[in-house]
């Protein structure tokens, strides 16, 4: 552990007879610089990360710090917030944000935790409220996170100062990214959106999901790592043994030029290319480098949907679209989130880290806002090949991670068709390396409030 903590001065304040104790701590954490710093050192590039990583606890903590605290997280579409008033909540680690949507239609969000002693204020996954009210002793807050009452409070009270604490937000395309760091901390690794935003736009935007709905929304939690959930999805090598439905319609191959494609696939590939760019749709991949990834990807011939058969599982298309053979715009980002952007619906997939062991992941499906369920659409066609592939993915991951737990697991080495692994270990590995060398240089200062009775 690497707590130090020294007492460098003490003094009397004037007005509450308390003593504020300036301590200066280097790391106050769960977790060993040193060993993080060694087992990077250590790692492999182009093989599967150290047992810590993937299996402690220590290293959870460190994740949620460096990673999930430090990153731009995907929380939901705004569809799913229709109305003024409507909210949802996620909780990263220990701590719970509300994002919501205002009077004026604006997206906003903040951490849902109470300025007077520190209560969770929304204690359910969604509803819809004119005003946030806290349960405890029923402060109230406006939905631009303003304190508008504290009953019982002094007339001097300064509401002005207790607001809720924001927290940072984009829309990209209609999908909501939220970030916990501080924005006014100079040392932030936060990375800057706009490169993504300008690259995923044009391959989006054509399917309009700002004019679409919520027709299922499911969660499953998984018994594994959450590298490992985004590992398992960051490669198809898995696909042929275990994916029967998914199979059905979706082309295994991840580039377009893939070396391990047949002939019929680079034909498909070519006819599709021609189409797509007649209807200028952008398909070839972007340059996402580690970060992100987005591709517009065939079905196999005769497909066009995610569905048994591959017939279309919505009948009416996304936005102004005519053409139903769309392929698929699969677009993924750091940590938490990848998607398809079909013809005829749009799914996301969210994860959020549980502890070392357990993962939380989020499948929604959106349609056009003016389909109609039973007429247009059936959720158990719109959904069964992927509540099938999420459940045959979940197994896949759990039996990795509990594979890894064993005293023999090293870290192996991927295959070429691996290689959205290689980028997404050396991502992580990069930002680990980055949050922890920040952490280890930079002695921070609290002020801590003892009374003296
Ligand atoms: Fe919220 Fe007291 S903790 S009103
Ligand atoms: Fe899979």
């Amino acid at each position: 552990m690497g707590l130090v903590v020294n007492l460098r001065s003490r003094r009397k304040t004037a007005e509450d007879n308390s003593f504020t104790q300036m301590l200066f701590w280097a790391d106050m954490t769960m977790w060993d610089a040193a060993r993080v710093h060694a087992l990077l050192a250590s790692r492999r590039e182009g093989f599967s990360l150290a047992q810590p990583f993937y299996v402690d606890e220590s290293f959870h903590a460190l994740d949620l710090d460096a990673v999930f605290m430090n990153d731009w997280l995907f929380a939901l579409n705004a569809c799913e917030i229709p109305q003024p008033g409507d909210y949802q909540t996620l909780e990263v680690g220990e701590t719970s944000v509300v994002v919501l949507r205002d009077p004026h239609g604006e997206i906003k969000a903040f951490f849902n935790t109470c300025r007077h002693r520190g209560s969770r204020i929304c204690m359910e996954p969604q509803g819809n409220v004119h005003r946030l009210v806290c349960p405890y002793h029923q402060w109230v807050y406006d939905l631009d996170g303003s304190l508008l009452h504290a009953r019982q409070m002094p007339p001097d009270f300064e509401r002005d100062g207790y607001g809720l604490a924001p927290v940072q937000l984009e829309v990209i395309c209609g999908m909501v990214y939220i970030c916990l760091a501080d924005p006014s901390d100079p040392h932030s690794i936060t990375p800057d959106l706009s490169r993504f935003r300008r690259a995923v736009t044009p391959y989006i935007a054509p399917h309009q999901p700002e004019r679409t709905k919520v027709a299922c929304s499911m969660t499953i939690v998984e018994n594994a790592n959450w590298k490992l959930v985004i590992e398992n999805n960051r490669e198809c090598y898995h696909c042929s043994g275990n994916h029967p439905e998914l199979l059905a319609t979706l082309v295994e191959f991840a580039l377009p030029d893939d070396p391990h494609g047949s002939q019929d696939f680079r034909r498909l590939m070519d006819d599709k290319a021609r189409q797509w760019d007649s209807l200028s749709l952008p398909h070839l991949p972007a340059d996402g480098g580690n970060e992100f990834r987005c591709i517009r990807l065939p079905f196999h011939r005769g497909a066009v949907s995610f569905t048994a058969d591959g017939s279309p599982a919505c009948t009416k298309l996304l936005g102004e679209l005519t053409e139903p053979d769309l392929g698929s715009v699969r677009m993924f980002r750091v940590p938490n989130n990848w998607n398809h952007f079909l013809s005829d619906h749009i799914m996301h997939f969210r994860i959020l880290p549980l502890s070392a062991n357990r993962t939380e992941l989020r499948t929604t499906w959106l349609v056009h806002e003016d389909a109609v369920e039973g007429v247009d659409y059936d959720v158990e066609t719109l959904t069964s090949v992927w509540r099938a592939t999420n459940d045959q993915d979940a197994r896949l991951a759990a039996n990795n991670h509990l594979g890894i737990a064993s005293k023999v697991y090293v870290p192996g080495p991927y295959a070429p068709s691996e290689f959205m692994l290689r980028n997404f270990t050396n991502w992580y590995a990069d930002k680990l390396g980055a949050y922890v060398e920040r952490a280890s240089s930079k002695p921070r200062t609290i002020a801590l409030q003892v009374s003296n009775g």
